[in-house]
């Protein structure tokens, strides 16, 4: 069935929300001439706090709505639902299927005091598949696990930098800062979009580690050597589609993508 893919054929990517778009910038800075679907779970965010088996059919039904409309890859551009699905979405499609995780092991290698924060929600750190991560490359470092509450529902909301933003993330980041921490991976692709705020509160000695643009370096070299990179000097386009309100998607998809982009609600079944 690979075969059968070809390379003008969209990429699916999705997340439980907007906190994927933080992936999707680095997949279209790399790949301009790709053409890109994005689906935003916004009607059962967040992910992070939802039993395992809820995570996969939300991953499942999602990543069959993309295959129907072509895509010839898909991005799980979220690390709860990397997490707990990827596996099964392995299993089930025939299709190349990228997914993310905390950037543990760059972030090892960029400690120089040798703490490491990681920053994700609930349900990436209680996986099996991050305790096999921290058992394989944990040891060398001492790695402080951090579920970061709220944080997914204030990037939703837009509130990048308002006073309840800070003090939420302050809460975080000045005690990881007391116990010795060097070095903070972002273990959720909202995050990205609190980089600033972090970085202002961690002050400018502490590595910040996203694992973006590293995901659409794996993306490029999967397709390519599939044979399913589009080539060419056009710029492709982008598709979106929400399962909750289009209008308040609509607004943060204007801020951190572009105004006017094509924006549907999923249909039913998907929803
Ligand atoms: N952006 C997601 C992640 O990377 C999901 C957050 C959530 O819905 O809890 O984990």
């Amino acid at each position: 069935m690979m075969s059968e893919l070809d390379a003008a054929a969209p990429i699916g990517v999705f997340d439980s929300g907007i906190g994927g778009l933080s992936v999707l910038t680095q997949i279209r800075r790399l790949l301009p001439a790709e053409a890109l679907l994005y689906v935003a779970d916004s009607a059962h965010i967040p992910y992070g706090n939802k039993p395992a088996d809820y995570v996969v059919a939300r991953s499942l039904a999602i990543t069959r709505f993309l295959a129907e409309q072509g895509a010839k890859a898909i991005v799980v551009a979220c690390n709860t639902a990397t997490a707990v699905a990827v596996a099964e979405l392995r299993r089930q499609f025939a299709l190349p299927v990228i997914g993310v995780e905390p950037g543990l092991k760059p972030g090892i290698s960029r400690s120089r005091g040798g703490v490491v924060g990681v920053l994700a929600t609930a349900g990436t750190l209680g996986s099996e598949k991050f305790q096999r991560l921290i058992s394989t490359h944990g040891q060398q470092r001492r790695v402080i696990v951090q579920p970061c509450h709220g944080w997914v529902e204030q990037v939703e909301s837009g509130a990048l930098a308002s006073q309840e933003t800070w003090e939420l993330v302050a809460s975080i980041i000045q005690p990881l800062r007391l116990q010795g921490v060097d070095t903070l991976v972002l273990g959720c692709t909202h995050y990205p979009f609190l980089a600033p705020l972090i970085r202002e509160l961690a002050g400018p000695e502490v590595e910040i580690v996203d694992t973006g643009p590293a995901i659409a370096r794996e993306l490029q070299r999967r397709l390519d050597a599939l044979g399913l990179l589009r080539s060419g000097t056009g710029t492709g386009g982008e598709h979106f589609w929400v399962s909750g309100d289009p209008k308040s998607s609509g607004m943060q998809l204007a801020r951190l993508w572009r105004p006017g982009c094509p924006l549907e609600r999923l249909s039913a079944g998907v929803e």
